[in-house]
């Protein structure tokens, strides 16, 4: 049975708007009156009309990740790492098993779309799709081949194109009018073969990919992208627009190249390109955003990106941040952001020298989500002018953040992932079309060459790699076979490239354009004052499968029974899942066998009873009592990141007013009363009960806002009282 998820059938918390069929009527007798206009928007842009009806602009949206779509999932099979899902028997739910390492069933990416169809086709502008499509290589009786990554891919634009489609275009010859809102890829390190391996281009992957994603490249972007895998597209022509960045060849676990400091990487040429493009922007008056799969991690436990990208990274973003609107990553899988310091930038990076230092010893580094969470929030504490962050302080302690809007630094957003490593999760975000509501768009995206008009210089000599541009390889899907690659022996022998490479004792200095900071007298950008295109909060969904796949109850009734029932104690399994890796190292050394670990599905083996399928509202920044985020700028996280740090962080505390953290904390718990059903309360005061002689949740006296964040990390998918005893300590 497939369960489309449509308005009728939405579950009762959720939120979206209350008559979508009701708003889309009153826009579409709208439209055609809007689109016989041919007149300017408030502040003299000029309207853009697309052949009959128009779509206005929204100010919103979409930032998914992470899909990794399984064919071999099969319902009720084992969640145990040498099964993955794929045979056995056991708790692998019908839309997915959630809280578990496993991937994603076809079912859940198809309910996904249909969710999106109709809850969010009408309602935003563009879609940020931050990579890992592909399912992950967990299991040695079926190895990923080129093929499978390939249909994966293909798949899943299929169903882009199936929700997006513009279905009058699709017999032309041009692919990119197929669909209405323009959609944005990245490669995530899963989307090729060997995975996290991704060589200077053109190779057979850029290739490949150029067909694959020929709804979203702009044509006049197709041989950049052959190049090297990044690309941009103007989604608001002449006002916006949304870069793709290639992040795997920033990624430390691409042992393929080596870092962003010689022009003879790839990384090299990316940043050049990134700068190209910036400066070119700036002088058109128009804004970006960047996406990527691989986010700028650097924490003791994970370190994402090699130091001298990093470095590049905090530079650029610094230098254009009057420019940038914020920058949309994947592959962690928790929901979180990262805030990057540009007084971490190398002294010598001003003027164009990037220091390479000899790296050390290859450490193999599996990061726990659980300890990432506690070095990020000690990053978080480290930071100056923490509860300061707002409104009206004075000129000492501003200028330690960098002024009043806090320009020292800059923002990462980290979506969590469709695949259920928690629960599915996608995210809209609001932004400040101030001034544009009259706006109108083609009805579908067409990227002629005219409307990436900017004479920009050519950044693309060829690279010097082994790869020649003449004898570049194609993946021709005819050729392709499902012969598993050898992946260890290519690895070996780019690792031994590596270190041979990374022999040398000295640290290296490469010399490379800098970046221009912003003209004399241009005003704070996007990402720090409130203007068009800032960021004005975000909506974070979330899919609860323990209720849609039906096969367990977590409800007070026989919640308690079945968790003692499982094979596995539940504090096992909430620590297995709390503890998973993070992004690649889920199929390596941090399997989770999920809550259900060792578990029989209620109505027995093959037998489902599913509830309607829908993502609900976790939490709406707009509305949330316990970030209170009144906005998305660099300067309001600033001052979320402090309250997440404060508390009962030990060895600092300078500026902290607890009693400010107390009345908070109240108004949190009681504010959370009213929203959450009546159910979690009470289930709440019963396995208090159960732990006997374990802490209670103290009111008002543990850091709520910290608890908030990681109960938000892992996408509500844990308890509080269980994250209470990892994380309250
Ligand atoms: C998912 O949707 C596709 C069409 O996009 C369809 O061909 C396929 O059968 C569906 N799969 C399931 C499991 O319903
Ligand atoms: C958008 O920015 C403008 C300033 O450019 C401001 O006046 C307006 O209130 C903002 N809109 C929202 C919804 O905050
Ligand atoms: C998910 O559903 C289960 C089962 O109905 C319920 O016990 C649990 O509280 C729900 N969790 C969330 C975060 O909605």
């Amino acid at each position: 049975m497939m369960v489309r998820g449509n308005a009728s059938r939405r579950p009762a918390k959720e939120t979206w708007l209350p008559a979508p069929g009701l708003l889309l009527l009153l826009l579409a007798l709208l439209l055609p009156l809007s689109a016989a206009r041919q007149d300017a928007g408030a502040d003299g842009t000029p309207v853009l009309l697309g052949g009959g009806a128009g779509r206005r602009l929204k100010g919103r949206f979409l930032h998914i990740n992470d899909f990794h779509f399984d064919p071999y999932y099969k319902l009720h099979s084992s969640t145990e790492k040498t099964a993955a899902c794929h045979r056995g028997k056991g708790p692998a739910g019908y839309f997915g098993a959630e809280t578990s390492a496993c991937d994603s069933p076809e079912h859940l990416i198809n309910a996904t779309f249909e969710w999106i169809r109709t809850h969010l086709r009408d309602e935003i502008d563009f879609v940020v799709w931050a990579g890992d499509s592909a399912r992950h290589d967990n299991d040695e009786e079926h190895p990923r081949s080129d093929k499978q990554v390939v249909t994966q891919n293909e798949f899943l634009v299929s169903k882009f194109r199936d929700v997006f489609g513009v279905r009058e275009n699709w017999e032309d010859d041009d692919p990119t009018n197929d669909v209405s809102i323009p959609i944005i890829p990245t490669f995530g390190n899963n989307d090729v073969l060997p995975h996290n391996i991704f060589l200077p281009g053109p190779n057979p992957w850029t290739n490949r990919y150029l067909s694959i994603w020929r709804h979203f490249i702009p044509e006049a972007q197709r041989h950049t992208f052959q190049q090297g895998g990044w690309f941009y597209v103007e989604v608001i022509p002449d006002h916006l627009a949304v870069i793709s960045l290639n992040t795997l060849y920033f990624f430390d676990s691409n042992a393929a190249v080596d870092g962003c400091a010689s022009r003879h990487e790839p990384g090299y040429e990316h940043f050049d390109w990134l700068r190209i493009q910036l400066q070119s922007l700036r002088e058109r008056g128009m804004k970006a955003i960047l996406t990527g799969h691989v986010p700028p991690a650097r924490v003791d436990s994970k370190v994402s990106w090699d130091e001298t990208c990093w470095q590049k990274y905090a530079q650029w973003t610094q230098a254009f941040r009057d420019v940038l609107v914020g920058s949309f990553f994947g592959h962690m899988n928790i929901d979180h952001f990262i805030i990057q310091d540009s007084a971490d930038v190398d002294k010598g990076m001003k003027k164009g020298r990037a220091v390479e230092y000899p790296s050390e010893d290859e450490v193999v580094r599996t990061a726990s989500a659980e300890d990432y969470l506690l070095d990020l929030r000690e990053v978080f504490q480290r930071l100056p002018g923490l509860d300061k962050a707002r409104e009206g302080v004075d000129v000492d302690e501003e200028a330690k953040i960098g002024g009043p809007y806090a320009e020292r630094f800059a923002m990462s957003f980290v979506g969590a992932s469709v695949v259920p490593n928690y629960f599915p999760s996608l995210r809209v975000y609001e932004y400040n079309i101030t001034g544009l509501e009259d706006l109108v768009l083609p009805r579908a995206v067409a990227h002629p060459d005219k409307l990436t008009t900017p004479h920009i210089p050519s950044a693309q000599q060829p690279l010097g790699n082994s790869i020649s541009s003449s004898s570049t390889p194609e993946l021709d899907l005819e050729t392709l076979n499902d012969d598993p690659v050898d992946e260890e022996a290519l690895i070996e022998a780019y690792k031994k490239k590596k270190k041979q490479k990374k022999g040398r004792k000295k640290p290296k200095t490469h010399k490379f354009t800098p970046p221009r900071e912003p003209p004399r007298g241009t005003g704070p950008g996007p990402a720090y004052t409130m203007q068009r295109w800032a960021l004005l909060g975000y909506t974070q969904y979330y899919a609860n499968l323990t209720h849609m796949n039906g096969d367990f109850t977590m409800d007070h009734e026989d919640g308690e029974r079945e968790r003692e029932e499982g094979e596995k104690g539940d504090a096992v399994g909430v620590l297995e899942v709390a503890r998973q890796g993070t992004g690649d190292e889920i199929e390596e050394e941090r399997w989770s066998e999920g809550r259900h670990g060792g578990k029989t599905p209620r109505h027995g083996h093959g037998k489902v009873r599913i509830g309607k399928f829908g993502y609900e509202v976790e939490y709406d920044t707009r509305r949330d009592k316990v970030y209170r985020l009144e906005d998305l700028t660099v300067r309001s996280y600033l001052g979320l990141a402090g309250r997440i740090a404060k508390g009962k962080a030990r060895g600092w505390g300078v500026r902290v007013d607890e009693a400010e953290g107390e009345v908070e904390g109240q108004e949190v718990e009681e504010d959370e009363g009213d929203v959450e059903s009546e159910g979690k309360k009470h289930k709440k005061g019963k396995k208090g009960k159960k732990r006997k002689g374990k802490k209670k949740h103290k009111k008002g006296k543990v850091n709520d806002v910290w608890m908030t964040f990681v109960e938000r990390a892992f996408v509500g998918a844990l308890e509080p009282d269980d994250l209470e005893e990892l994380f309250d300590g």
